[in-house]
């Protein structure tokens, strides 16, 4: 799996398909790595180009201290650049979700196309702080594992992970195995995102927004409000999903995404 060093950071990315129709870039979400994405980069890189990035700290990327969401952007632009990369289509959940914003604003015109799944445009409000705060706490005393504990039952619904206990443990593996201090950092960075509602209007380039129709942390309805925003866009509810629609429904995600490929 190839590494780059990209802004003082050592930065895995797992890569499938050559020579494609374009480059489809996906950044995971918190506290994941690249591995979230197996089901996209086995299924889409038929037809396309698939490049998952570790974020800085995450997965088998080093480690670097605090960092910004805004600094993540930056990351993904200079591995774009370093990976001499065309303009490519930019897709997010949750975090990487922040992070594609992030780099929509800053970076539209290397842009040529956006997918914003599972996640959303507003800042944290007063009390999402507070808990991030008390999440780094947790971070910090108590490692991973009770990060793990916390965010198990909201990624997914109890009863998918009652009923797909390989999914739920791929998942507890993936945040458990994920350092205390990236956890930290990552907390803080999210905690400190700008609101990025007022950029969705110019959002100029083709845009799909998808959701689990369960998902607890950023539900349909935030969906649906963000959609409304960017021109054009579409919006696709995921059906028997949590947070985790591309790890939970990749048979309705798939498709989604290669629809709106085959279409910018
Ligand atoms: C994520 O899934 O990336 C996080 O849950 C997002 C968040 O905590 O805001």
């Amino acid at each position: 799996m190839p590494t780059l060093t990209i802004n003082n950071a050592t930065i895995h990315y797992a890569e499938q398909g050559r020579n494609k129709a374009g480059t489809l870039l996906l950044l995971h979400g918190f506290p994941l790595h690249s591995g979230m994405w197996e089901a996209q980069l086995e299924g889409l890189s038929t037809s396309w180009r698939v490049i998952a990035p570790d974020f800085r700290g995450f997965g088998r990327s080093g480690e670097t201290g605090p960092f910004t969401i805004e600094q993540l952007a930056d990351d993904t632009h200079t591995l774009i650049g370093q990976l001499k990369l065309d303009k490519i289509v930019l897709a997010g959940l949750s975090m990487g979700g922040y992070v594609a914003l992030a780099y929509a604003k800053k970076y539209a015109q290397s842009l040529r196309g956006l997918i914003l799944l599972d996640t959303k445009a507003e800042a944290d409000s007063a009390e999402g702080k507070a808990n991030r705060d008390r999440m780094i706490a947790i971070a910090n005393e108590k490692g991973s594992k009770p990060i793990a504990d916390a965010m198990l039952g909201k990624l997914i619904p109890e009863e998918t992970a009652r009923n797909r206990p390989q999914l739920a443990r791929t998942l507890r593996d993936m945040m458990e195995s994920t350092r205390p201090q990236t956890i930290a950092h990552a907390l803080a960075a999210m905690r400190d995102r700008p609101d990025q509602t007022g950029m969705l209007g110019n959002i100029a380039v083709p845009t799909l927004v998808g959701v689990g129709d369960q998902d607890a942390i950023t539900p349909p309805d935030v969906a649906r409000a963000m959609h409304e925003k960017i021109p054009g866009s579409h919006l696709r509810i995921f059906t028997g999903s949590g947070h985790m629609s591309p790890m939970e429904q990749p048979s309705q995600v798939n498709p989604a995404i290669a629809e709106f490929l085959a279409k910018v």
